[in-house]
């Protein structure tokens, strides 16, 4: 495992891509309505990504084929948008978006109510609540020097109190010039302690990114090679920031303004 520290002036240009990653979440929370298609919610990012002079670091990513990720319902991550599948009411619509700015990678997502609030289900409803709440304590509770574990662990506490299952087949991720770097970022506590204890110490940066399964925590991925869905077709929320951990032990979330 070779884990790449950064300095402080590194964190700052992540800071800048995550700032604009923040800023097409919002953008998509402004497009997200019934009737419109994942692929328009792509074209819109993408479009908006060129016009700050950054690229999508999903299109192409081991040929991906599109600006971002769009996972609704049942999908688990890494759902591809398509121009065939339109937003009904009622639906969670996870959008994950990773502009490079600079060469930095800025990784966030956020899982979206479709249409009236009214019409979403209220076991979808405690879903998303339980998948932002995981990630946000699991934030908190980021110090200089804590473990994987420690995060995994307030995750799938959190989640179990809820009758919730944490996926295990997907994990945060060390950050930077690159996508994906080491170490794994596991947020299922089980996983997490058969893993060697690595520190999360000044000039890391990697994401957290819970995904929450209403039913089982098994997943598979579809005949496209990347859609990841829940075994049994129950919903998955999730959220995701990328954190900094600067040089003065401060730990920064990137993927804010
Ligand atoms: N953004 C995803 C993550 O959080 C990765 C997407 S890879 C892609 O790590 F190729 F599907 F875009
Ligand atoms: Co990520
Ligand atoms: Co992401």
């Amino acid at each position: 495992m070779i884990i790449n520290y950064k300095t402080d002036q590194e964190i700052d240009d992540m800071k800048r891509a995550g700032a604009l990653a923040y800023e097409l979440l919002d953008l998509a929370a402004s497009t997200i309505q019934v009737g419109i298609s994942t692929k328009e919610i792509s074209d819109i990012i993408h479009d908006y990504t060129l016009s700050k002079k950054a690229t999508s670091a999903p299109l192409g990513y081991m040929g991906f084929p599109e600006a971002c990720c769009t996972s609704v319902n049942h999908v688990v991550c890494h759902g591809i948008p398509s121009k065939d599948h339109i937003l009904k009411e009622g639906d969670i619509i996870n959008v994950d978006v990773t502009p490079i700015v600079n060469g930095f990678h800025g990784d966030t997502s956020r899982t979206f109510f479709v249409g009236d609030d009214s019409q979403v289900s209220q076991t979808a409803k405690n879903l998303v609540r339980c998948a932002k709440e995981c990630l946000d304590l699991a934030i908190s509770k980021i110090h200089h020097g804590c473990t994987i574990l420690d995060i995994a662990k307030t995750i799938t506490k959190h989640a179990h109190k809820q009758g919730f299952s944490v996926v295990r087949d997907f994990v945060g991720h060390g950050i930077g010039r690159t996508f994906h770097e080491d170490p794994n970022i596991q947020h299922c506590s089980t996983v997490a302690k058969l893993q060697p204890p690595i520190p999360l110490s000044k000039g890391m940066c990697f994401t957290i990114e819970p995904m929450i399964n209403e039913g089982s925590l098994h997943t598979k991925i579809l005949n496209d090679g990347w859609t990841a869905v829940t075994i049994d077709g129950k919903l998955s929320a999730q959220f995701e920031h990328t954190i900094g951990i600067r040089s003065d032990k401060t730990v920064d979330i990137l993927t804010l303004p």
